[in-house]
């Protein structure tokens, strides 16, 4: 396995010695590194610039300073030209690990005319997915920030097992996937920045979208946090569908003036709405009882509406590895794309989201009441009362 943290290294080989982790900590004490400075390797790839510190770790693990780079996945710079001058060599020497790829029937937990729902771990609903048949895949999995979710779901793993997890189901969206098909993965930030890497080594980049984030707490000694990542890449170099999406100017809820500032373009602007761009402020969460499905988190079916229609066209097949409350999959419904999905914890809620599509379905009304148009009806009045422009008048 691939390293992310020289702290989850040390942790490792400390278990493979059957060392406990005061035993552990006891080997730093003695040459004066505390708990709390090696603790502070937690979140980092790179070895410690102190000589003592980094001496120390080189001893514990018995690797030489090069052999932890690489089991970081990094090869240092004055390696490069010799591991491209060795490639043919370095090669000869890998060996491919058993390929697990075997399609396995498994019984869908519920169906729906269009839709496939399994109740079981996303990975091994995925090597039952035979390959390039699905044109969308969106995924919102837990950010490994330690929230409850139903048993049987680790949300705080070490960095090098959550980002190892993260290839792990990333490769088999993307042996799923169709050419020109198209993924999107929501996260925090922080772990955008490895998938986004990693993606970009089988696909082509296509949009790094931020998702205003409406309510956060802020975190010491660090820029408040106000935007969720959603990373986007294309199987191969072509979409094979984009639709563009228009949305409703934004404007003061009190007195009905626009918010951002059009300069001279006002005359120019499209009736059909704006263009959706890589900044993405109007997406509310689902933080309201009535709105809501199950406890934990759910994203909106605005999200959802926006990702599905700009990607794809009715009867394509959309994925979804991560089911929660269903949303992905109550929007295909309504959208008439077929859909496929798992979830590792409970289903029920789901079921009865689809049985039950009424919430739903007055929910997407009222989008496509602003969506395509560049004021609603309501904004319309407000403008008009007190006096702003409006395109067609
Ligand atoms: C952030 S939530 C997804 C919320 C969803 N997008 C929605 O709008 O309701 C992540 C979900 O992934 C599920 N999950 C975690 N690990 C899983 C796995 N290995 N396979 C399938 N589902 C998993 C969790 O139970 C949780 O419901």
């Amino acid at each position: 396995m691939r390293f992310f943290s020289v702290y989850d290294l040390i942790v490792s080989r400390s278990k493979d010695k059957n060392m406990t982790n005061d035993d552990m900590f006891s080997f730093f004490s003695a040459r004066k590194i505390s708990k709390a400075t090696l603790i502070s390797l937690q979140q980092t790839s790179f070895l410690p610039d102190k000589p003592a510190f980094k001496n120390a770790v080189t001893d514990f693990l018995g690797m030489s300073e090069l052999e932890i780079e690489l089991a970081m996945g990094h090869i240092p710079a004055e390696y490069r030209k010799s591991y491209y001058d060795n490639i043919s060599h370095i090669a000869m020497l890998l060996q491919k690990s058993t390929d697990d790829n075997v399609l396995r029937e498994i019984k869908p937990f519920f169906e729906t005319d269009i839709g496939k729902l399994y109740n079981g771990d996303c990975i091994e609903i995925m090597k039952g997915i035979p390959n390039s048949c699905v044109d969308l895949v969106f995924a919102d999995p837990p950010f490994n920030l330690g929230k409850t979710y139903d048993p049987g779901i680790d949300d705080n793993m070490t960095m090098s097992k959550y980002i190892n997890w993260t290839y792990e189901w990333l490769d088999q969206c993307i042996r799923i996937l169709k050419p020109g098909g198209r993924i999107f993965i929501y996260n925090i930030p922080k772990w955008c920045t490895y998938i986004a890497a990693y993606l970009g080594e089988q696909l082509t980049f296509w949009d790094w979208i931020a998702v205003d984030m409406k309510f956060s707490l802020p975190i010491q000694n660090r820029l408040y946090p106000a935007h969720y990542a959603l990373v986007s890449y294309i199987k191969g170099v072509k979409a094979t569908t984009f639709n563009n999406q228009r949305i409703s100017m934004q404007i003061c809820r009190h007195c009905g003036g626009e918010i951002k500032d059009y300069g001279g373009y006002k005359s120019k602007m499209n009736p059909n709405g704006i263009n959706v761009s890589d900044v993405w402020s109007d997406i509310y969460p689902v933080r309201h009882k009535s709105s809501k499905n199950r406890e934990y988190n759910e994203l909106s079916v605005k999200l959802l509406d926006r990702i599905i229609c700009m990607s794809t066209n009715e009867s394509d097949v959309v994925f979804d590895p991560f089911g929660g409350s269903g949303t992905t999959f109550a929007v295909a419904q309504l959208l008439k794309r077929r859909w496929i999905g798992s979830e590792l914890g409970n289903c029920e809620i789901i079921k009865q989201r689809l049985l039950n599509p009424e919430k739903d379905k007055a929910q997407l009304d009222r989008i496509y009441q602003e969506k395509n148009h560049l004021f609603t009806e309501e904004s319309k009045k407000i403008r008009r009362k007190n006096g702003f422009w409006l395109s067609e008048e």
